[in-house]
């Protein structure tokens, strides 16, 4: 077991449905502390960058667009295994996969629009982090 940090990313359709709160109380029961936090609405030029691993895929387009399309909530979790703890309570990536009970199998409509982002791994963590924070900005 090992402290670690993650990015979650609470997407449109998340903030849309009024689900933010809900969400943000699932990661505090499960023991995950929001280090940082902010709700921004993306440029597309920004999702492009925060997604360029995807660059090549068929969905790149739809992606980007929808993530663009409203306001997401961005916070840093820390705890215990927090990437997969994190991936845990979001559920698989297609709602239709995910585990009764998760974010996505709750709240998602399909892949495209599936409510919550958590990063994969340790190294994919920190750049999503930094992506979007400054040290300066991981305040509690
Ligand atoms: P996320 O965990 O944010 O990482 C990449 C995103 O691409 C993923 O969630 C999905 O929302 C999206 N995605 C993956 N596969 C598809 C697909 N087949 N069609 C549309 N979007 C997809």
């Amino acid at each position: 077991m090992s402290v670690e940090r993650t990015l979650s990313i609470i997407k449109p359709d998340g903030v849309k449905k009024s689900v933010v709160g809900n969400i943000l109380n699932r990661f505090e029961t499960a023991g995950l502390k929001i280090k940082a936090m902010k709700m921004v609405h993306l440029s597309k030029r920004e999702v492009e960058g925060f997604y360029a691993v995807h660059a090549d895929k068929g969905f790149f387009d739809e992606l980007t667009t929808f993530m663009s399309s409203g306001p997401v909530v961005i916070s840093v979790l820390e705890g215990e295994n927090a990437i997969a703890k994190n991936r845990e309570l979001m559920g698989a990536t297609d709602p239709k996969k995910a585990d009764p009970g998760t974010i996505r199998a709750d709240y998602s409509d399909y892949v495209g629009e599936n409510t919550v982002h958590g990063s994969d791994a340790p190294e994919t963590a920190a750049t999503e982090i930094a992506y979007f924070f400054a040290v300066t900005e991981l305040v509690n």
